[in-house]
């Protein structure tokens, strides 16, 4: 049987441990997934301790946390934080999902384990290379056409034609598509 292993240099390592705040009495342990293009090293693992009492309940809050208080080279992308954009889309608990949405309470064990989007070359640590997403978006025209003439104002929709809408609009069309939308 065929056997398939990863290049030398994608191979995950253990990385650093980051200290616990002090004084916290509530933490959550958080795993994430770190590489860097520009010092050659492999990925690693590096794991860090959240004070849950000093940061909201999501792990889009965890990672802004470690990120203002631990770790500022921690890169990840996000920006409306209400589930709506979908910039935070990563790989959280084995699950594709978004950050802003995803409570820490809903992981596993308690242990919060962060990748980036998979089937996607990574920039930097939780981004992934979008250009392809965007290039398939692009090649199916999402978007409605008409055969009508264009009016000299806008088109009118009715109320029957905007019903035939319903269960076909809700996708947004962010990057968190690639398999957990529940649209
Ligand atoms: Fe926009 Fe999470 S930050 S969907």
């Amino acid at each position: 049987m065929a056997q398939f292993t990863l290049p030398k240099n994608s191979k995950i390592t253990e990385g650093k441990t980051w200290p616990k705040p002090p004084g916290s009495n509530r933490l959550s342990e958080f795993r994430i997934y770190r590489w860097n293009p520009d010092d050659g090293a492999n990925p690693r693992i590096d794991t860090y301790y959240v004070d849950r009492d000093d940061c909201g309940p999501m792990v889009l809050d965890g990672l802004i946390w470690i990120k203002n208080k631990v770790d500022p080279t921690l890169t990840f992308r996000r920006s409306c934080r209400e589930g709506i954009c979908g910039s935070c889309a990563m790989n959280i608990d084995g699950t594709n999902t978004l950050a802003c949405t995803k409570g820490m309470d809903e992981v596993n064990a308690g242990q919060v384990k962060i990748y980036p989007l998979p089937h996607m070359p990574v920039v930097k640590d939780l981004i992934p290379d979008l250009t392809r997403f965007y290039a398939q978006h692009a090649s199916i025209e999402p978007w409605l056409k008409t055969t009508t003439a264009r009016p000299e104002k806008e088109w009118r929709q009715s109320k029957e034609d905007r019903e035939k809408l319903d269960g076909l609009y809700e996708c947004i069309l962010c990057a968190c598509c690639s398999t957990s939308c529940p649209s």
